[in-house]
């Protein structure tokens, strides 16, 4: 049987593979890390060398804790390898590139032979499943197209699933919400910031919750908390379901909640090898404790990844709904946390306490400054009430600061502002914005 082919299943729907034994997934691991740290060593020179200067060889992992052993990947490796110098395949093999932003730097490239790309298809296809999608499903794409893996990736996915898709991409707020009303999609694919200036669309343009067709939104690419979970679905009727991935390990699909639990990301362990590691020295953390997230592929061909630091903080947990290991929801980046006057901040833990009351809106933006030789932060959040008067607002912005102080421990200032007065995104929203460089 070819490395990546599915597997059919015992339970309708399901790749066997997803209700099998801890002991058969991880004889399946074995069998495929093996193979992919050879696959590496052989055919990219940075592997290569990175092994050698760390006096490791593939032939030295006989059992999964063994990946231990081998150097960790990150962001700067890929860069430094810019272009194409990660493929572990000839470039006539290769079928499609996507590349990251590269906004704060030079941008990182990844690369998929054909069989890449059929996994990648299978593995949004498992994904929307556990969400809740079935064939026949009418999905709407707004993450977006190009060489983010967001709009192709989900598009592929939903195709491999039997579904009709409508690739909308990012952006054109009115449009979007007009071809919802009119095509009346079963799934969303978007971002859960772009989600929420949809919802505020389908206001303006009177569509109530009861006439949208929406059923199950798969939401991602971005972190976002249960209380956003709850706000999108109390406005739109849908079930909200969280889904990831990142470019550098293959694109949306990584891993998913399924719908019936709602209870943290199963992992697709059959493809993707986790470990979570100390931030500051990467020793390994027992499963079930807060760290860093890394990933090794085990199937990929054009870029196999070893132990990638991804820099999102989660911890793993055992599986429910499938036997393959959680991940809790995602709710902070190692490098989005703020040091405050010595405390540590994350947005998420804003936006937690922002959606918590009733009179504000879930746009917020977090503006640090440096104020002498101290940070300081302001907290841009919109209210929801449209005649809020001077000490409505008043009365607003210090119950915030109270509870940012007395749950967090940071003092902040918070800036009411009205509608539409908090920067939009049409994909990742950009929740901090460093004024101290300035
Ligand atoms: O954001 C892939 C994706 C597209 C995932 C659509 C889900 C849906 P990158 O642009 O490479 O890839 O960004 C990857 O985004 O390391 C996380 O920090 C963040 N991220 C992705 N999904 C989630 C999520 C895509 N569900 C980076 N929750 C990752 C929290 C997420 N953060």
């Amino acid at each position: 049987m070819g490395i990546t082919e599915p597997i059919a299943g015992p339970i309708a729907g399901l790749d066997a593979i997803e209700t099998a034994s801890r002991d058969e997934i991880e004889a399946l691991q074995l069998d495929r890390l093996k193979w992919t740290l050879a696959h590496a060593y052989a055919n990219v020179p940075h592997y290569h060398r990175k092994f050698d200067d760390h006096g490791v060889h593939p032939d030295d992992l006989t059992d999964l804790s063994d990946l231990a052993r081998f150097p960790f990947t990150t962001k700067e490796d890929l860069r430094q390898c810019y272009p194409f110098d990660m493929f572990a395949v000839p470039q006539k093999e290769i079928l499609r590139i996507h590349a990251s932003s590269g906004t704060t730097g030079q941008p990182t490239v990844v690369g998929y032979t054909k069989q890449d790309i059929d996994t990648w298809a299978d593995l949004c296809a498992r994904s929307m499943y556990a969400a809740g999608c079935r064939p026949g499903d009418k999905v709407h794409v707004a993450y977006g197209y190009g060489l983010f893996t967001g709009g192709l990736g989900a598009h592929y996915g939903a195709e491999r699933l039997g579904c009709m898709v409508i690739p909308m991409s990012g952006g054109q707020t009115e449009r979007q919400v007009a071809l919802i009303r009119d095509f009346r999609p079963d799934v969303i694919m978007v971002t859960p910031s772009y989600m929420l200036a949809l919802a505020d669309e389908m206001d303006v343009q009177g569509l109530a919750r009861r006439d949208c067709s929406l059923r199950i939104g798969l939401f991602g690419a971005e972190p976002w908390t249960n209380e956003m979970r709850q706000k999108i679905e109390q406005r739109t009727g849908l079930d909200a379901v969280d889904i990831y991935g990142l470019s550098e390990v293959m694109g949306p699909g990584v891993a998913c909640e399924c719908v019936e639990t709602k209870d943290g990301l199963h992992i697709w362990e059959d493809h993707f090898l986790p470990e979570v590691v100390d931030t500051h020295n990467g020793a390994p953390i027992a499963d079930g404790e807060l760290g860093e997230l890394c990933f090794t592929s085990l199937t990929k061909q054009a870029l196999p990844i070893i132990r990638y630091r991804t820099r999102d903080l989660t911890r793993l947990l055992p599986g429910t709904a499938r036997t393959m290991r959680r991940m809790e929801k995602v709710t902070g980046r190692s490098d989005d946390m703020l040091i405050i006057r010595g405390v540590n901040l994350f947005p998420s833990q804003v936006e937690e306490l922002i959606l918590k009351d009733e009179r504000l809106a879930p746009h917020y933006q977090l503006e640090v400054r440096r104020e002498g030789s101290l940070d300081s932060l302001t907290i841009k959040v919109e209210t929801a009430i449209t005649d809020a008067g001077p000490a409505a607002r008043k009365a607003m912005a210090h119950d915030l600061e109270h509870h940012i102080k007395s749950l967090i421990g940071v003092s902040t200032k918070v800036d009411i502002r009205d509608e539409g007065e908090v920067e939009r995104s049409i994909g990742k929203a950009k929740r901090v914005v460093d004024l101290r460089q300035l």
